[in-house]
């Protein structure tokens, strides 16, 4: 590959040995991957996760001297401050975060603890080259918004913050964000569920880039959001199209770059209805609590489960993540007030699938999302999967219907 000057002093070491070391790998990608050369990215996403090998490489890289030229936001992990002050974490595990948030604190990281990046802190335009990690993050800035970034890992992400570039290659490239798989969907899509759903078909789908036909002229924000995380948990998939709503499939023409589809799938009702069957933990009706905002909710999810509970009492506990900055909203806007009055609470900076959770091994919650059920299994959490008003009633009866 060929670097420039600047890249040549980068990985000999005049930026510093952490520098060298963040091209040591963006040059070793580069290189598996055939790349050209380098460009240089604007904007990253690190998905850190908080875990030993993600901390052991943050710190490595610290002790390095390393710092990032291009600020990236971060992931959740969790919110030490609720889960010491509610005594849900061992101090282990509340020093691990606090360990995690110094570290990339230390390099320069953008210390936002949330994976909808794209809708709020960090959003790119078209066309722009990046370096996001994250499931829903890195399909709903190609395919959203147009902007190029392949599907990072945290660790590849942190280098291209590092270093500011990255190899070209992969999504960057034109002739490789064409569709080849048309996906007619027959389904009827008639909330953000249904595409959690097709999100989670990407068994059906199979590898490549679907480009889906037949969804509403009208798809919210949260239901982009859930696509692109749920095809993630399923597949792996660094953009999709949807006919003549993405910005680089206003025809089919363009979405196949005027070729045929190299295969075509059709998504039905029944595909979704045994998908859940599939995925939802259907032995217990009895559940334990609720959880939502995998991916982080926006104000305004939250608010319409605040409105939902208005007045009433909760008979389990009910968590909502979200972003810090949409749960300051929510306590500006009262409504946190109201879910709290519930016996809820609405959670900034955490992820389901972190140590703050473990308690809950054993016991069975109800979500709207399959990521969230997916995830915590490992850790012995079940969870039943039901649309968001049917979660909602679910808590404030302790079962699901
Ligand atoms: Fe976000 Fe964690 Fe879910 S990163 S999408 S809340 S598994």
């Amino acid at each position: 590959m060929k670097l420039t000057r600047e890249q040549q002093d980068m990985l000999d070491g005049k930026y510093g040995r952490g520098t060298a070391y963040a091209m040591k790998i963006e040059t070793a990608i580069g290189e598996s991957f055939d790349a050209p050369y380098m460009v240089p990215i604007t904007r990253a996403h690190v998905a850190l996760s908080n875990q030993d090998a993600d901390l052991w490489f943050a710190e490595k890289l610290l002790s390095l001297g390393a710092h990032c030229r291009v600020s990236p936001t971060v992931n959740p992990g969790f919110c030490v401050s609720f889960f010491r002050e509610h005594g849900m974490v061992s101090e282990e595990d509340a020093k691990m975060m606090m360990r995690t948030h110094n570290a990339y604190k230390g390099l320069g990281a953008t210390l936002t603890y949330n994976c909808t990046p794209y809708v709020g802190t960090n959003v790119p335009h078209f066309g722009e080259i990046c370096a996001f990690s994250e499931s829903s993050a890195t399909p709903f800035v190609n395919s959203v918004w147009g902007a190029r970034s392949n599907r990072e890992g945290a660790n590849s992400a942190l280098c291209a913050a590092i270093t500011g570039f990255v190899p070209y290659y992969g999504l960057l490239l034109d002739e490789n964000r064409k569709g080849n798989i048309l996906v007619h969907v027959e389904a009827d899509m008639k909330s953000d569920f249904e595409y959690h759903l097709l999100g989670y078909c990407g068994k059906k789908i199979g590898p490549g880039i679907p480009v889906f036909e037949g969804l509403p002229e009208q798809i919210s924000m949260e239901s982009l959001t859930n696509l692109g995380a749920q095809l993630n948990t399923s597949g792996a998939y660094g953009m999709y199209h949807i006919l003549g709503f993405t910005p680089e499939a206003q025809t089919l023409e363009q979405a196949f770059s005027g070729k045929k589809p190299e295969r075509e799938v059709v998504i039905t009702n029944q595909d979704l209805t045994d998908i859940l069957e599939e995925i939802s933990c259907e032995g217990n009706r009895k559940i334990d609590f609720a959880m939502f905002g995998c991916p982080h909710f926006t104000l305004d999810q939250t608010r319409h489960i605040a409105e939902r509970l208005d007045g009433k009492k909760l008979k389990v506990p009910l968590w909502v993540l979200t972003s810090y900055h949409v749960k300051e909203l929510c306590d500006r806007m009262g409504i946190t007030e109201k879910i709290e009055y519930a016996g809820g609470n609405v959670i900034p900076d955490t992820c389901p699938d972190q140590p703050c959770w473990n308690w809950l091994g054993g016991k069975t919650g109800v979500t709207e999302s399959p990521k969230c059920a997916y995830y915590p299994k490992r850790r012995g959490i079940n969870f039943v999967i039901r649309n968001l008003d049917s979660c909602i009633d679910a808590a404030l009866t302790g079962e699901v219907r």
